[in-house]
């Protein structure tokens, strides 16, 4: 049922401040203004001191949700982490040390490469804590430890709201570690829960862009190549904005971390190759404008998505503005992959592909 929605895909696309709040949702100790996972996480807090290092691997779009787990956990807890595509990681004799926790990341929990990844980890000696949106998938069963995410159901074969509530559950984890650690104050942790708390009327806001993000994709649905640049963040939710982009509107992308164009990467950069680029990430804002100028100077048509109230100093450097509403800095891409997913849907729609079954592709890849 899709809900009066033409496809799954926006009808999960708008599901999303409802994901957020269930995945919120009786994991935060509102009184005291601490998150709560010890009715999931078996882990004793002595162990959880123990973690030295950790691995996070995953497939596709839960890949790029790691991306966004490495920054998160290595800036509010200090532990050092590496993230790998599960087709990769099986096959590269990973370090794994007695205190390295591997995190695995499966909207379907089904997998075949990331459910071989969690087997290889134990093996080695690893516990294994994985974050799913499928209660009693194989991944969820064979995990040490399992998150699960509350997107409900996601039938279209481009993931939206999983990956979404990925994102809320590792800033849920992340926090968890934090606040054992005694990474964060407790002021800080509080600034998280109240700034997590506002995602979801905050992406209510952003889906009412949906007219205008239609209007860009019919303008961009012709071309044939196209550029997502960003640094840190912006970087990790390009890597997703162009994926979603790929496999249902066909248009080739590239995401490229900004600072990296010009190694080579600028050669491609004309008239005929429209840049969206990220810039929501105040520490490097000022390096990102100048990497915007750099390809606004080969004439390239640019979509800028920055923070409300830099729209006006970024339009000068840009064809079109959105801005996303104000949060904590490690809380953005949950705001800034939903214009992007927007994008991709209409650029596909626009283009007359079958948004929910692109070709070529399956929702579980349960083949090696
Ligand atoms: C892209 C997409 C895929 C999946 C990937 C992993 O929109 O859906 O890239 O993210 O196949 O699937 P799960 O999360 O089920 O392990």
């Amino acid at each position: 049922d899709k809900g009066g929605y033409d496809h799954y895909m926006l009808k999960e696309i708008h599901e999303q401040p409802r994901a957020y709040r269930e995945t919120l949702n009786n994991r935060i100790d509102h009184e005291n203004q601490r998150v709560d996972l010890s009715k999931e996480i078996h882990l004793s807090e002595d162990e959880i001191r123990a973690i030295e290092k950790i691995h996070i691997v995953a497939c596709g779009t839960a890949y790029h949700a790691g991306l966004v787990g490495k920054y998160v956990i290595e800036n509010l807890v200090r532990i050092p982490v590496e993230v790998d595509v599960a087709s990769e990681y099986r096959y590269r004799n990973p370090i794994i040390t007695p205190n390295t926790l591997v995190m695995v990341i499966s909207q379907s929990g089904e997998t075949a490469d990331t459910l071989a990844a969690l087997r290889e980890a134990q093996k080695l000696g690893a516990k294994v804590l994985a974050i799913t949106n499928v209660n009693g998938s194989s991944v969820a069963r064979d995990a040490d430890e399992v998150l699960l995410t509350h997107a409900g159901p996601e039938i279209a074969v481009a993931s939206t709201k999983a990956y979404t509530a990925q994102l809320i559950t590792i800033y849920l984890w992340g926090l968890y570690l934090a606040q054992i650690r005694e990474t964060q104050s407790e002021e800080v942790i509080r600034q998280y829960i109240q700034a997590l708390s506002q995602l979801p009327t905050q992406v209510e806001k952003l889906l009412e862009f949906a007219p205008t993000m239609k209007q860009f994709a019919e303008r961009y649905a012709h071309y044939e190549d196209l550029f997502f640049i960003g640094r840190s963040l912006d970087y990790a939710v390009s890597l997703e904005g162009s994926l979603k982009l790929k496999e249902i509107s066909y248009i080739h992308s590239e995401a490229y971390p900004a600072g990296e164009l010009k190694h080579g990467t600028l050669a491609l950069i004309t008239n005929d190759v429209p840049v969206i680029a990220l810039a929501t990430q105040e520490d490097v804002y000022e390096k990102m404008v100048s990497n915007i100028k750099e390809v606004n100077a080969r004439e390239a048509y640019i979509l800028g998505i920055t923070l409300e109230g830099n729209e006006e100093g970024l339009s000068k450097s840009v064809n079109e503005v959105i801005a996303i509403p104000r949060t904590l800095p490690l809380l953005t891409p949950a705001l800034s992959v939903i214009p992007l997913q927007l994008l991709a849907y209409y650029a596909a729609l626009a283009r007359g592909n079958d948004v929910d079954k692109p070709r070529n592709l399956a929702k579980s890849v349960t083949v090696e």
